[in-house]
This record gives structure tokens, C-alpha cells and sequence, in this order.
């Protein structure tokens, strides 16, 4: 059994490279960040998923205008159009791929049309996604909820690193950003099937830039607060709320463009990490004095107690009498579903 077992000298010369290019481009990008991010991203070949709107359309522009040919995803051909006429009256290089990423064939003629058309992807963000707010006692009928989360935002963005991985490997060169949430820091309730979804990318992540750490292909995550995009346009309680402005979003994203850090997260995301590992208890009670707080109506499929043969029909976390709900009808959620 121990023959099977071969043991291969590890290059260790790349981590030093790693961290002085670590060094100089974070402070760059702290002194000069427009100059850094022409350096960074000149000639530069960017697949920008989710580029019709909020986030990923203003990153779009940005990265064009620093002299990146933009391959632009989406479902909206209009709109990525739109986008790439902006961009090239302006001068830049701007193309559009449009799809529906939910579809994983889609996500390979995709790929296979970018490669074919321009060769390799420097750059590969995986923005796109779709954001479901539903407690999970009204998911019990809907496990499609968890479906199409994981499905747009875990499998899609797989399926594109997949296509493209071969020829970062191949040119040894690539960045691949994956958008995430500071849900995954703060467990927010009634995200599961969303947090769940972007756990599930940040593992691989994770896992994907441990695996190529000797060579130069990196792999990063970013953790957005509440942006004002339409994904949180239907949630009326996020009008009251202090939210990031989109322009910061895109400067976040920008900035991980430049420095290639593994993970951006802000300091409302450090403090819910913190309080969830020393104070695991205070952190979950606070999690659930927010959710008992806020009444949720429940979507028209929910089955209720009543309607199963319970006896308790008052509903004490939401205050309201579900026996009044109607029977099953497929309906979306009222954040993004
Ligand atoms: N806004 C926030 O508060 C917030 C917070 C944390 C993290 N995020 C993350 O930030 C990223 C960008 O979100 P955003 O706020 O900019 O949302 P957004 O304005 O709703 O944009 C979502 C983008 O995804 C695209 N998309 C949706 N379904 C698709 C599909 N099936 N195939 C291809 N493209 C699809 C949409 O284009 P089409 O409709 O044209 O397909 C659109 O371009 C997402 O990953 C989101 O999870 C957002």
C-alpha cells in the first residue's frame, strides 16, 4: 500500500513572488487606484457576468474605460447591448454574450463563443445572481427556492470557472472574482436558500485558490453589505435602511481587480465574524430579535399549520393567523426570486 503513495518536491518560490506583488499592488491601489487599474487590467480580456444591471453595469463601464475588452453576460440582450455601445462611443472594446447562465449549456456555448472569438478570459467575474428572502418554515413546498439559487449562483459560476480554468492554466495567468454576500458572515434569517448558495461558492473558492497558490491564477471573494441595486428594490424595509451606494460597489470590485486579494469584506462583515465565533449564542439572539420583529407575508403556496391538522394556527414569530393563507399557488418571492 505505501508504494502507492508519491510524494512530489513542492516550488515554494512563488509564495515570496506572491507577497511582494501583494504588497506593491495594494499599496497602488491605496495611492493611485486609476493608474493601478489600467496597469492592472490594459489589454486585458474580462468576462463580466450580470453586466445589464446594478453592480455589474457600473463595473463594466470602469473596466472598458481602463482599457479592458469587456465580454459582457447577461439574459437582457438590450440592455448588454446598450452597455456596449456606451462603451465603444467612449473608444472601448465592449462584446456581448447574452444567456441565460441558469442554463449550463448556456454557460459552455457561452465560454466556447468567448474563447473561440478572443482566445483566452484574463479575468472571469462571476457577478450574476439572484437573491430569494423567504423564511425556511415557507420554503417547506418550494424546494425549487434552493434550487434556483444554487443554481444561478453556485452552478453557473462553476460551470464558467470549468470552461475557462484550462486556459488560465494553460497561460499560467488568471483572476477569478466571485461575488458574494456578508450574509455568509452574518446569517441573516430568511436568506437560507441565498446564503446557502453563496457559502456553497465561497467554499470552492476558497478551496480553488489554496489548490493553485504556487502558480499565478488567483481566486478572490467579495462580501457586499446591502447595495441600492435593483436585487433589493422589492424589499420596502431596505428604503429605510443605510445601504452601500452602487458607485462604492463597483469601487470595491475594482479594488480587487488591482490587488487580486482573496477577500473583501467590510467592517460591519469583520464585526458579525467576530461576535459569530466569540459570542455564538448573543450573536444568534440578536439574528432572531430582528427576525421576530418584522412581520413576513408568507408566499400563496404555503401550506399552513391548520390546513395540515394542527392545532396552533397563531403564528407568534410572524403575528399573523395562517389559516387565513390561501391554498397552493405558485408565486415569487417578494425580494428576487
Ligand atoms: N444588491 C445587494 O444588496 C447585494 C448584496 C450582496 C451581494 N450582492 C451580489 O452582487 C451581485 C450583483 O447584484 P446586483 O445587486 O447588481 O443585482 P441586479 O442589479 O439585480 O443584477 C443582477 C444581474 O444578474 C443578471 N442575471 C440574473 N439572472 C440571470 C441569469 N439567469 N442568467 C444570466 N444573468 C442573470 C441580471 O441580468 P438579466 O436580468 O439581464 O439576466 C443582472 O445583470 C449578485 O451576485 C448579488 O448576489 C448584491
Amino acid at each position: 500500500m505505501a508504494n502507492d503513495i508519491q510524494f512530489r518536491r513542492p516550488k515554494i518560490g512563488p509564495y515570496f513572488s506572491r507577497l511582494r506583488h501583494h504588497w506593491a499592488w495594494n499599496a497602488k491601489s491605496l495611492l493611485t487606484p486609476g493608474q493601478a487599474l489600467r496597469d492592472r487590467v490594459q489589454g486585458k480580456v474580462v468576462l463580466l457576468t450580470g453586466a445589464s444591471s446594478g453592480i455589474g453595469e457600473g463595473v463594466a463601464d470602469k473596466l472598458a474605460d481602463a482599457g479592458a475588452t469587456l465580454l459582457l453576460v447577461a439574459r437582457n440582450a438590450d440592455k448588454l447591448e446598450a452597455i456596449a455601445t456606451g462603451i465603444r462611443k467612449r473608444g472601448g472594446r465592449a462584446f456581448i454574450y447574452p444567456g441565460d447562465l441558469t442554463d449550463l449549456d448556456e454557460c459552455d456555448r457561452i465560454c466556447q463563443q468567448a474563447l473561440a472569438d478572443h482566445g483566452h478570459v484574463d479575468i472571469l467575474i462571476n457577478n450574476a445572481g439572484r437573491s430569494i428572502r423567504r423564511s425556511i418554515k415557507f420554503t417547506v413546498n418550494r424546494f425549487h427556492d434552493y434550487e434556483r439559487t444554487m443554481q444561478l449562483n453556485y452552478f453557473a459560476a462553476l460551470r464558467l470557472a470549468m470552461n475557462l480554468l484550462p486556459v488560465m492554466e494553460a497561460r499560467d495567468e488568471g483572476h477569478i472574482i466571485n461575488v458574494s454576500t456578508v450574509g455568509v458572515q452574518a446569517n441573516p434569517a430568511r436568506f437560507s436558500a441565498y446564503l446557502g448558495s453563496k457559502w456553497a461558492l465561497e467554499g470552492w473558492t476558497w478551496v480553488a485558490a489554496n489548490e493553485y497558490a504556487h502558480t499565478n491564477l488567483r481566486f478572490s471573494s467579495i462580501n457586499y453589505p446591502l447595495v441600492r441595486t435593483p436585487m433589493i428594490a422589492p424589499t420596502k424595509i431596505y428604503d429605510y435602511l443605510p445601504v452601500m451606494s452602487p458607485e462604492t460597489a463597483v469601487n470595491w470590485l475594482l479594488d480587487v481587480v488591482i490587488t487580486q486579494n482573496k477577500r473583501k469584506l467590510g467592517i460591519f462583515g469583520k464585526g458579525a465574524l467576530a461576535m459569530y465565533y466569540l459570542l455564538p449564542k448573543t450573536s444568534e439572539s440578536i439574528v432572531n430579535l430582528s427576525y421576530q420583529s418584522l412581520f413576513e407575508t408568507p408566499p400563496a403556496d404555503y401550506v399552513s399549520r391548520k390546513a395540515r391538522g394542527e392545532n396552533r394556527v397563531m403564528d407568534t414569530a410572524e403575528g399573523h393567523n395562517d389559516s387565513k393563507v390561501a391554498p397552493f399557488r405558485a408565486r415569487d418571492s417578494q425580494h428576487r426570486a
